[in-house]
């Protein structure tokens, strides 16, 4: 009988529960030799009478059929949602893993401290040229053609005169080329030297120090550094001037600090390079050295970096390697 198949369907429809089963179903009763179609290709033998009887009837099995297949569908889909839902539940309690911070370059640290410094001392800052002529590097700060510091093993030569500039000394003759005394000013920046060990990189920062005025002396050098080295590395810090040779200065002396080392011994470390300004640099930009004196120092940012947080390899500061820059 037709009206068997509804009831037939409706026990088969409730053991299914996955959308493969119920393409399975339909093409077992709807399909072309589902049970139904064949069911209904039979009729082809039954007279006009029966068929306008029995024609209509197998219509609305047919529809309620496929409506049951239809909610059955939903049904699987909707279970099949909730079920995502559930394997997917996000336990909003649980603590996030939150953003990672970059840190300051250990580099840029310092050099953002010391400006500081001088800044709180009444120093301006000024920027220069990387490539410099070597009249800028060498000549005017009366550094002699035969000097080592001339030599190519040195200095990274660019042709035409030019070159990577050696230090940042030749921004003391850029600043007083255009500007009149009283001068108080540092330059910090890149310098190059062809070198490379665990205490030189071929690149590395300096920042140089400079002030020209009336009746400056070397009280006001040493007043000036000491009272740095002890609001950059602590009061109790002591600290050395050592006679020294620059040529762009004269007197000239080296600042060392006293400090204690890994296997507890004291040791005295060099820190900077400083002098008066050499009255032959003053001729290069024509200031009257009966006039004016000045005082010059100048840094290496790498070196007081490895000092204060006792880092024993330069090349730390250019790997990148997170581990190390995250302390900072
Ligand atoms: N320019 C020197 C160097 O690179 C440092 C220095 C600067 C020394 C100014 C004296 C005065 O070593």
């Amino acid at each position: 009988m037709i009206k068997d198949f509804v009831p037939k369907i409706k026990i088969e429809l409730d053991k299914i529960n996955s959308e493969n089963e119920l393409m399975n179903l339909k093409s077992k009763y709807l399909g072309k030799k589902g049970e139904l179609t064949e069911f209904t290709n039979s009729l082809k033998s039954l007279t006009i009478e029966e068929k306008k009887v029995q024609g209509p009837l197998i219509n609305t099995i047919k529809k309620e059929i496929e409506s049951l297949l239809l909610n059955k569908s939903k049904e699987i889909k909707r279970l099949l949602i909730d079920k995502k839902l559930s394997d997917e539940k996000i336990d909003i309690s649980l603590p996030s893993r939150g953003n990672r911070r970059g840190t300051i370059h250990p580099i840029s640290k310092v050099l953002i401290d010391i400006t500081k410094i001088f800044s709180e001392f009444g120093f301006e800052v000024f920027d220069g040229p990387e490539i410099e002529s070597d009249y800028y590097n060498f000549e005017s700060l009366n550094i002699p053609t035969d000097h080592p510091a001339r030599d190519m093993q040195d200095t990274f030569y660019l042709g035409n005169n030019n070159l990577l500039r050696t230090h940042t000394s030749p921004m003391q003759i850029r600043i007083m080329e255009t500007n009149k005394p009283p001068l108080k000013i540092i330059s910090p920046g890149k310098v190059y030297r062809c070198d490379s060990d665990v205490t030189h990189t071929p690149m590395f920062n300096q920042i140089e120090g400079l002030l020209v005025d009336r009746d400056v002396s070397f009280a006001h050098l040493k007043g000036i550094l000491n009272e740095f080295i002890y609001r950059f590395f602590g009061s109790q810090i002591k600290t050395r001037f050592r006679p020294s040779y620059f040529p762009f200065t004269e007197p000239s002396a080296e600042l060392d600090i006293e400090w204690i080392n890994k296997s507890g011994e004291k040791s005295w470390m060099e820190v900077l390079g400083c002098g008066m300004v050499n009255p032959k640099v003053f001729e290069s930009v024509k200031y009257d050295s009966n006039e004016f004196t000045g005082l010059a120092f100048g840094m290496g940012i790498e070196r007081l970096a490895m000092i204060k947080y006792g880092i024993t390899d330069i090349r730390y500061f250019y790997q990148n390697d997170l581990k190390f820059l995250n302390q900072f």
